[in-house]
């Protein structure tokens, strides 16, 4: 079956699609939907422990336009009331800063997944299935990026979601072959889903392995895939969701230019740097000037932030609240910089745990913080100057860097075998280069990649 469709030419699938599904108003097209929540542009990914909706509130303030849910597992949502308590609360896409909201489930059964699907379609904007999920649990689960050898059950699940009238996504990774990829694309459409989002990430990309995204292979998806609806126009422009390689404010139009696509989703750059999107058209976030003067719209000092994301925290935890793991989680991601120098206040937050209840310890620790760094700033202050400049050593003509105070939320670069990968991007982009060789090298590797995203 797989061989079948991926060696159908895309434009002849595209048409037959084309013939057999036109918008109807009880069915919008995705473009409808796009267009009436205002072109959502700068996205917050779906992020399992993460996108919660007290960091999903965060990010509507630090100009996010849309947020996904973390992974939903419909198996379990749509058999289990305290499951979906737990997960869904009430004030989950109730809540008036949690709106456009996508909510993801993954799945391999259409009963469960539409059960589920009904439990939520209207607390939010968007459903969207998972086939990107790379953990050893979507493995023995069959589900996530696993499912990506089984193109009918895709079908099937996209195609039961779209004829039960939902506003249906998917978001999906990359195969190495570029062509295969953009049939797996067009057949994920072909099927209904209305929005697709590319992350350029092979599978095999998590971990310490994750590497960089290709979006040389977004792009062409972009360009070549074919909507499977017609509007007044004729056949609508698909919407397709650029995913991967965003560490700076800069990076978001660089990517919806390159790509060409409706809108760029942050995970990992937002989860460290919720500061990424904070910014207008007229703001110059391409030089560390322009940075500097809105350093703290776009690198916020970490204590202000905390305070911030712990004052929402507490304001929806009757309802809908955070887990103390993904809080601590979060806390970890937002002051990363400020650890790796101020271990004591590290280890102090550690074992902290009645965080929720209003905890004066934590205020006071919190407290610590913004001492330690006005601290520093006054014993040092050349060195803990609080100015954004440009990295002069790690920045090439194809690829910029910025130094930015250890107080300011920034991207974290992963250590690959002893070296940040802002000091190997010569390496990461050869891996992409030739991805069989990639691939295959990680096969030879001894070392096991951590069960990770
Ligand atoms: C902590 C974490 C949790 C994630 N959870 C999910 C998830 O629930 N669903 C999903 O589709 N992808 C998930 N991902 C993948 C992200 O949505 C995104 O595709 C990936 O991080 C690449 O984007 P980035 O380069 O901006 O980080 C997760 C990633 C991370 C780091």
């Amino acid at each position: 079956m797989i061989e079948k469709v991926t060696t159908k030419p895309v434009a002849e699938i595209a048409t037959k699609a084309t013939i057999a599904a036109t918008a109807s108003s009880t069915n919008p097209t995705g473009r409808t939907i796009f267009n009436k929540l205002n072109k959502p542009r700068k996205m917050l990914c779906p992020l399992v422990d993460h996108s919660e909706l007290a960091f999903r509130i965060l990010m509507k303030k630090y100009g996010c336009d849309l947020a996904y849910t973390p992974m939903l597992n419909a198996k379990m949502f749509a058999k289990d009331h305290k499951y979906r308590v737990r997960n869904f609360g009430p004030l989950d896409g109730k809540h008036e800063m949690d709106r456009p909201l996508v909510v993801q489930f993954c799945s391999n059964d259409i009963d469960e997944l539409i059960k589920s699907c009904e439990y939520v379609k209207d607390s939010c904007d968007m459903i969207d299935l998972n086939l990107g999920c790379p953990q050893n649990i979507a493995r023995s689960g069959h589900y996530g990026s696993f499912l990506m050898e089984d193109w009918p059950l895709i079908e099937k699940l996209i195609d039961g979601m779209h004829t039960a009238g939902l506003n249906n996504t998917c978001k999906i990774r990359i195969f190495s072959d570029i062509d295969k990829s953009l049939d797996y694309a067009q057949m994920c459409v072909n099927a209904g889903a209305k929005w697709i989002g590319v992350h350029g990430r092979m599978r095999e990309q998590r971990g310490q392995a994750t590497g960089l995204a290709d979006l040389d292979y977004v792009k062409y998806i972009k360009e070549k895939i074919v909507s499977k609806v017609k509007d007044s126009e004729g056949i609508e422009e698909q919407v397709v969701i650029s995913n991967g390689n965003m560490i700076y404010p800069e990076d978001i139009n660089k990517v919806l230019e390159y790509t060409g696509c409706d809108a760029v989703m942050s995970g990992e750059g937002a989860l460290y740097n919720p500061g990424i999107y904070n910014y207008t058209e007229d703001d110059d976030v391409t030089t560390a000037e322009g940075l500097d003067k809105i350093k703290n719209k776009v690198f916020p000092r970490v204590d202000f932030i905390l305070k911030e994301y712990y004052e929402i925290v507490l304001s929806v935890k009757d309802q809908s609240p955070a887990s103390m793991k993904s809080f601590k989680s979060h806390v970890f991601k937002l002051l990363r910089p400020f650890f790796e120098k101020e271990l004591d206040l590290r280890n102090e937050f550690g074992p902290m745990n009645k965080i929720f209840d209003e905890s004066e310890e934590f205020k006071q620790w919190i407290d610590k913080i913004t001492k330690r760094i006005d601290q520093r700033i006054e014993e040092e202050p050349e060195m803990f100057k609080d100015e954004i400049t440009l990295d002069d050593k790690n920045t090439t003509d194809e690829v910029k860097y910025y130094n930015i105070p250890f107080y300011r939320c920034q991207p974290y670069f992963r250590v690959i075998d002893g070296v940040k990968n802002n000091e190997r991007f010569d390496i990461m982009k050869e891996e992409m280069d030739d991805k069989e060789a990639f691939l295959q090298k990680l096969k030879s590797k001894k070392q096991k990649i951590k069960d990770d995203y």
